[in-house]
């Protein structure tokens, strides 16, 4: 088990953060060090959990659960170790609840496919809101097309808020599931998932929440949200790419047919007849998984509870107060999304000037932003707009990152002036 998870350090020291991350030691145009600020696109990665991937990839290279030989054990081992690590981050109650998926959106997918495929029909109601990602949008409408249940969305107010009034206002004895992010990636808004799950079950839903930003900015705990299923992806924390997690209440799991057919999900296959399923969790593993990068997320986890995540979260919290605080300097910006609970984004459309000429000058400027819808086209026809800029706040942002970005801003405006 991982010792990290249980020594969190008692402070937090943004230069030591910085110097574990290789990406930032280069300079992205002559003169220019990267400053990066596109975090909720996908994280940098810091030093362990490079020595960790690569490791899996250099000394334990071999296929999990298949083998006797010492480097399919020593594989499986660090594979399920992962696992377990993951559990601990989560507070789920039994590892069987951890299915290693590619990444949030895969996990959506099983979620709406599985157990939406089995659960609903005709007249029920699936309940989103307004600001979903698309991975939170889409899934459940190929299930309702499947099903013939339909989807049906909570309004967000002008500030980028999801308030439990319109929540309510949505929910009936119709809705079946209710699926919502847990920090949106357009806005940064921050929901009240553990309110909006003891509402959802109260009118019989069960609750799914994309974690995909929720998990990156501070301790989650799905027993204490009252969640049934979790998602989240690794490279968004730190880890690599084409890893994810679905974390999902045993006894739904168990309930649910599988997913996807292939090796390792099996307890028994016949010609004739038929096959059944292994146990929990592999049933929702087909296939050879992402080993190293499951290695690699649980290096990603490690490192990042060793931070502690109350210390990430506050750190976090005043780099982006400070963003709000300096961007309103800006003539002509207008900030999209200012929920009172916020998280890690800064998103904002400037008079006059298109969000990717506006990446294009800070990116000259070595500011790396995310430009665009962001994958949430519903959030940007609430707000009027086709895309905005996003600066979004990783570990190792700090408030003079803050500063390139309103330098850059201002030779963004000098350029259109
Ligand atoms: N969902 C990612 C983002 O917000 C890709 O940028």
């Amino acid at each position: 088990m991982s010792t990290a998870l249980a020594t969190a350090a008692p402070s937090f020291d943004l230069a030591t953060v910085r110097a574990a991350f290789p990406a930032l030691r280069q300079e992205v145009h002559p003169g220019k060090p990267l400053v990066y600020l596109d975090s909720a696109a996908t994280a940098l990665k810091p030093q362990p959990v490079l020595d960790a991937t690569m490791d899996a990839y250099a000394k334990d290279v071999a296929n999990v659960h298949r083998a006797v030989h010492a480097l399919s054990q020593r594989a499986t081992a660090r594979y399920e170790g992962a696992r377990d690590t993951v559990r601990d981050f989560l507070g789920a109650a039994a590892r069987e609840e951890i299915v290693f998926v590619r990444g949030a959106s895969e996990a959506l997918n099983l979620v709406a496919s599985s157990w939406g495929g089995a659960n609903l029909s005709e007249g029920d109601e699936i309940l989103l809101t307004e600001l979903e990602h698309h991975s939170n949008i889409v899934p459940w409408q190929l299930v309702a097309e499947r099903t013939g249940a339909r989807v049906v969305h909570v309004p967000i107010t002008d500030a980028g808020e999801v308030t439990l009034e319109a929540f309510e206002a949505k929910l009936s004895a119709k809705t079946k599931v209710c699926a919502f992010a847990h920090i949106s990636n357009s806005l940064g808004t921050v929901l009240p998932v553990q309110a909006m799950a003891e509402r959802a079950h109260a009118a019989g839903a069960i609750v799914v929440v994309d974690g995909a930003q929720g998990v990156v900015h501070g301790a989650v705990d799905v027993r204490a949200l009252g969640v049934d299923f979790y998602a989240f992806s690794g490279h968004k924390l730190y880890g690599p790419t084409g890893i994810g997690v679905l974390y999902g209440r045993q006894e739904l799991l168990e309930a649910m047919p599988p997913w996807q057919g292939g090796g390792d999900m099996i307890d028994r296959v016949t010609l004739d007849a038929g096959s059944t399923w292994n146990d929990l969790p592999y049933k929702f593993e087909a296939g050879t998984p992402n080993i190293a990068g499951a290695i690699g997320l649980g290096a990603a986890i490690e490192w990042l509870s060793a931070l502690g995540l109350d210390h990430v979260a506050a750190h976090e919290a005043e780099v982006l107060a400070y963003g709000h605080a300096r961007l309103a300097e800006i003539p002509g910006l207008t900030l999209v999304g200012s929920a009172p609970r916020k998280a890690s984004v800064l998103a904002f459309t400037l008079e006059g000037i298109h969000p990717s000429d506006a990446g294009t000058i800070l990116d000259a400027e070595g500011v790396a932003i995310r430009t665009g819808h962001h994958c949430a086209q519903p959030v940007m026809d609430h707000f009027g707009v086709t895309g905005t800029a996003r600066a979004s706040l990783g570990v190792h942002n700090g408030t003079d990152d803050i500063d390139a970005l309103v330098q850059g801003l201002e030779r963004v405006r000098a350029f259109f002036g």
